[in-house]
Order: C-alpha cells, then structure tokens, then sequence
C-alpha cells in the first residue's frame, strides 16, 4: 500500500510519519501514537467517540482521512493537561458533576467542551443540548454532562470579565 509522509502538530509536539493512503485520522492517532483518549466507536460519524480539536474545531476522526491533517494542530485529551499536572478546567467540571460513568463518551464530549467553551459565548441550556447532539452517551442520560458544560461555561465566563481592564 502507497504511503504518504504525514507532518502535524499534535498536543503541541511536530509529528512526522509515514501512514498509508486512505488511512483515518483515528487509526493513526490510536494505533500509530498511542492516543488512545480517542475511542473507536461506530466509525461512521454517529456517536461522537472519536472526536478531536483540528484547528480548534471538533471533527470525528473516523471519518477525516488522516492526510487531510497535514500541517493543522490536533489535541486530544492527552494534550489537555496542565503544565503543574492538574486537571483541565472542563475536565474537573466532569468530575465534579458526575458526568463520568463507563467514561467511553467522555473524551469526546469533553473536546467538544473545550470548543464550546472557547467560544467565550453564553450558550442557554437548549443550545448546548444541540451543541452537544452530535454526541451519545449510553450511561449518563446527558443531565450531568449538560451541568458539567454549563459549568466549565459560566466559571470561564466569569474569569474574562474579571480579567476585563
Ligand atoms: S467512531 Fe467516529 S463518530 Fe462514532
Ligand atoms: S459514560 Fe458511558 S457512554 Fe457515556
């Protein structure tokens, strides 16, 4: 099979290597790199599992062919750590809600989250059930990852305006 050099930033650090054409950007991540934050689920863009930040914005990873990611920024939950080693803030708003259970989903959501966050928007709760929808959780019925959302939301929200001259 023709293989193609691949060259993008993922969590921070250049990568450089070799994938075969057609590959999916979750193969590569998982099997190639060891991210395995990034789940395998339907593999045909329906429950969520796979996603990733590409240039900030969520994509399921199932379906993005890995060249495509050539030269973009990818983060997975790996690269979400902090510098002194805690928690993400929107991790811990996920700890803190109980919106944890199988833990399957929760990558996903949790980017997803970061993206939504980062818009530095106030979402109402019905918006960001639609944010949220390209998403499925088996276990939680959506209630704690909706509070844990809206939670990482508002705490981020008040740390700009008090960071507002
Ligand atoms: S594994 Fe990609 S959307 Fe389900
Ligand atoms: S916590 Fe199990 S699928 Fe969501």
């Amino acid at each position: 099979m023709k293989h193609s050099t691949l060259n993008m930033w993922v969590n921070g650090r250049a990568v450089s290597l070799a994938v075969p054409e057609g590959e999916i950007l979750l193969d590569t991540l998982r099997e190639r790199l060891g991210l395995t934050s990034v789940k395998r689920g339907c593999e045909v863009g329906e429950c969520g599992a796979c996603t990733v930040l590409i240039d900030g914005r969520a994509v399921n990873s199932c379906l993005y062919p890995a060249l495509t990611a050539e030269g973009k920024h990818i983060l997975t939950v790996e690269g979400l750590q902090q510098p002194n080693g805690e928690l993400h803030p929107i991790q811990q708003a996920f700890v803190e809600e109980a919106a944890v259970q199988c833990g399957f989903c929760t990558p996903g959501f949790i980017l997803t989250a970061v993206e939504i966050v980062g818009t530095g928007k106030r979402y109402s709760r019905e918006e960001l059930r639609k944010l949220i929808s390209g998403h499925l959780c088996r276990c939680t019925g959506y209630e704690n990852i909706l509070n844990a959302i809206e939670r990482a939301m508002n705490e981020s929200l008040e740390q700009r305006e008090g960071e507002q001259p």
